[in-house]
């Protein structure tokens, strides 16, 4: 097993840049997941370092190796796709054997490699079947064996459970987090759903637009987002934002309002314009300086969200109670100054104190 270090890494297609300069590095066994928007490169970037795709700028270093221009197959990484790619008319056997044939690897060591392949995978009692008598979560386990039976240094997974039902992403979820466990493997994961990235990932990687935009601890990137386009990705309702400008007091007045909040940073320069960012969690309801207007109550059991019109915008509240749905009423909130985040209005950029 071996780390990864990625320098000044860039890839275009004809003239789009779609990788603009990535650095990174991944320490051996770390799982890191890489997250962003449809589009931004994520795919792109794993097929870079599969070497499925030249780079057309930049280093890509596994272990101590430089492998910029090396051979796929002779990277040491193993990819799974989305699509698992299965070959239908092999067996499972046939189908996680397969690499190790092309490899010539000896026929004893790929045998026991299979075994215990499958076994870790609960596939041994499926091995003669074909994937079409396979259900969706099986064909995932055998995709999966096929890369472990390779014992590559890295694994790459691109959206590998973004074909299968909600239950069975759960389970399989929770099925790739014990096999990270167990084998103490080097994994690359990509997936545009934060709840797979905030439970799987030892980092997130936020990219856009082909950038790194942060990198941390799941609840690091959660808790202090450098910016408001991390800030808004991570979180279901989003991070709730207002416009704001400093007053000569130093307080803040939301656009579209008469009222001035304290501001959790002090000395801000008056007419400087800032975003005021309060997870929904932390929106209090009741009394407060903010008047708020119901437009729909979402009751999801063990809570409920209350989206509301204020301040020219909409502001989401998650609360761990009942709601009787009274449409359209008016009532008054709170954005707790202590839980309130600062975004410069026109970088983006987090403001700390
Ligand atoms: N071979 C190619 N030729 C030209 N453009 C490409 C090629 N492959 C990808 N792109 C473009 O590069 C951009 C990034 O694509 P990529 O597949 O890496 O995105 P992604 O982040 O994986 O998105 P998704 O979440 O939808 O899978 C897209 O705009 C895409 O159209
Ligand atoms: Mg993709």
């Amino acid at each position: 097993m071996s780390g990864l270090r990625l320098t000044g890494l860039r890839k275009a297609f004809g003239p789009t840049e779609i990788i603009t300069g990535v650095d990174l590095e991944i320490a051996d066994g770390e799982l890191v997941v890489f997250v962003g928007p449809s589009g931004c490169g994520k795919s792109t970037l794993l097929r870079l370092i599969a070497g499925l795709e030249s780079v057309s700028a930049g280093e890509i270093l596994i272990g101590e190796r430089d492998v910029t221009r090396v051979d796929p197959a002779r990277r040491g990484v193993a990819m799974v796709f989305q699509s698992y790619a299965l070959f239908p008319h092999m067996t499972v056997r046939q189908n996680m054997g397969f690499g190790m044939r092309v490899n010539r690897v000896p026929k004893a060591e790929a045998a026991e490699r299979l075994e215990k392949a499958a076994a870790l995978l609960q596939l041994t009692e499926l091995l003669d079947r074909k994937p079409a008598q396979l259900s969706g979560g099986q064909r995932q386990r055998v995709a999966i064996g096929r890369a472990i039976v390779r014992d590559p240094q890295v694994f790459l997974f691109d959206e590998p459970l973004s074909n299968l039902d909600a239950e069975l992403r759960v389970q399989m979820r929770a099925e790739l987090s014990a096999l990270h466990a167990r084998l103490g493997a080097t994994m690359i994961y990509v997936t545009h759903d934060q709840v797979e990235a905030m439970t799987l990932a030892d980092r997130i990687v936020v990219l856009r637009a082909g950038r790194v935009e942060q990198v941390g601890a799941p609840l690091h990137l959660y808790d202090d987002p450098d910016n408001l386009f991390v800030a808004g990705f991570l979180g279901s309702p989003r991070m709730n934002f207002l416009t704001a400008e400093v007053q000569a007091s130093g307080r803040l007045r939301p656009e579209g309002t008469e009222v001035d909040l304290p501001s959790p940073i002090p000395n801000l320069r008056p007419g400087r314009r800032v975003v005021i960012g309060c997870r929904p969690e932390n929106v209090e309801l009741g009394d407060g300086p903010l008047e708020a207007k119901v437009r729909t109550v979402e009751q999801l059991g063990n809570s409920t969200f209350v989206h509301m019109d204020c301040a020219n915008t909409t502001i989401a509240a998650e609360l761990h109670q009942r709601w009787g749905t009274q449409g359209d009423a008016t009532l008054r909130l709170t954005l707790p100054t202590a839980k309130t985040q600062l975004f410069d209005a026109e970088t983006s950029l987090r403001i700390r104190g």
